[in-house]
């Protein structure tokens, strides 16, 4: 079905099933779970956890969660069109299989969950969270909760994160096995079990904000960010991987290096799309094996480039760009612009394609 026509019967309440219609009905709109993360400059000679190596994952009933989370992060494609609607797989943007400190680590995130959200007045558990990347950054539809593949993700999380503070006190032994129903709430509560050695150092709060979790923040441009200085980088230092249009590379199907833009990457509701966010990632991790070489500048320009290119509609989408753009835009971004002559909330690609 051509997409104009999905937005114009999404737009007037059309009751097509939600195989039919990437857009979700005007009523049921999906929680806003891409909360930007607080974001702080890096400090010098921070020390990081170091979470315990795979070959330490116990050989019982827990471990084989743990496993089969880290087999769905570092290769999320086995989920294709059952929760995955892009190319991407967790790990291009949580890196070195959510290890890598300024890289939204996983074990930074485990700790500071279930978290307050002020702005729906909500309490937002880990399994949420994970659900949002699922809904954007995968460009999917997020496995129900409760549903193994969250608990697998979650007893990942938690399983690096706790081996992490457990060698980092001198807690010996196997990381204590959980329920899933506290594997999928997330670490940030007086209640969650954690060895006494671990309490007694760390307070919740400060296990909540571990050195290195999510993008550490860079300083602000010294010239507005701007698309057409960031092409220029882009070609210079971006495009031999990620392809001069964006769209990264494939062997046999298989992207070993991922899209940044189009129909195969990161939706409208994703934190990537966010200049600021971008940004940050970039300075810190990119290019690939050369990270923190860009300056500040060409590190907002460059995402400002990427940020301003065609990729799928918001999910959120609710048949108004410009309402859609007031609710859930009022950051750094392109959504409901048009920097390059078209509108990019009006002419996006869609949700949760079927691989072809
Ligand atoms: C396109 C990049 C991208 C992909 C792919 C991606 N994420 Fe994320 N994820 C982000 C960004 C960006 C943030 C942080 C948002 C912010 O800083 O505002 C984030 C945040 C998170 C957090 C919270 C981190 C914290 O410290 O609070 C979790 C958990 C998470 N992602 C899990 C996943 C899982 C699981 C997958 C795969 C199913 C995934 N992500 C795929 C970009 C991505
Ligand atoms: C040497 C190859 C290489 C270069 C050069 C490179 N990247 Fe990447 N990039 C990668 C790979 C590989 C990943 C996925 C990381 C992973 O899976 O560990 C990635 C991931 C990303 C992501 C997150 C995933 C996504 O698809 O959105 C962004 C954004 C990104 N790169 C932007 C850039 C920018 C901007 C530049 C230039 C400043 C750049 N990259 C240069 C290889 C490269």
């Amino acid at each position: 079905m051509n997409y104009h026509l999905i937005l114009l019967l999404a737009a007037a309440g059309s009751t097509l099933t939600q195989a039919q219609t990437p857009v979700p009905a005007n009523d049921q709109p999906l929680p806003d779970r891409q909360a930007q993360l607080p974001a702080t400059a890096k400090v010098a000679g921070e020390q990081y956890l170091t979470p315990r190596p795979m070959s330490a994952i116990p050989d019982n009933a827990f471990g084989d969660k743990v496993l089969l989370g880290y087999r769905l992060f570092a290769n999320t494609q086995q989920l294709r069109d059952k929760y995955v609607g892009n190319e991407l797989n967790c790990i291009n943007c949580h890196m070195d299989s959510g290890r890598k400190a300024n890289a939204a680590p996983m074990w930074a995130a485990y700790f500071a969950y279930p978290a307050y959200r002020k702005k729906n007045d909500k309490v937002n558990s880990f399994e949420e969270r994970v659900q949002g990347c699922f809904n954007y950054s995968m460009n999917g539809q997020a496995p129900a909760s409760g549903s193994p593949e969250l608990v697998a993700l979650s007893a990942y999380a938690y399983w690096l994160g706790m081996s992490g503070l457990m060698d980092e006190y001198g807690v010996q032994g196997e990381v204590p096995e959980l329920t899933d129903a506290q594997l999928l709430a997330g670490g940030k509560s007086e209640d969650f079990p954690v060895p006494d050695a671990i309490k007694a150092a760390l307070t919740v709060e400060q296990r909540a904000a571990l050195p290195g979790r999510g993008f550490p923040k860079i300083a602000e441009p010294e010239q507005a960010y701007d698309p057409a200085r960031g092409k220029l980088v882009y070609q210079a230092h971006c495009q031999t991987c990620h392809g001069a249009d964006g769209q990264g590379q494939q062997m046999g199907g298989v992207y070993n290096l991922p899209p940044l833009w189009g129909p195969q990457s990161f939706n409208w509701g994703a934190g990537m799309h966010r200049v600021n966010t971008a940004a940050y990632f970039i300075y810190e991790n990119m290019p690939l094996g050369k990270s923190i070489q860009l300056t500040n500048q060409q590190a907002w320009d460059v995402a400002a480039y990427i940020d301003s290119q065609k990729r799928p509609q918001d999910p959120r989408f609710n048949g108004d760009v410009q309402k859609t753009k007031a609710q859930y835009h009022q950051h750094d971004g392109y959504y409901g612009d048009a920097p390059n002559g078209i509108n990019l909330g009006q002419d996006a690609y869609p949700n949760f394609p079927k691989r072809q």
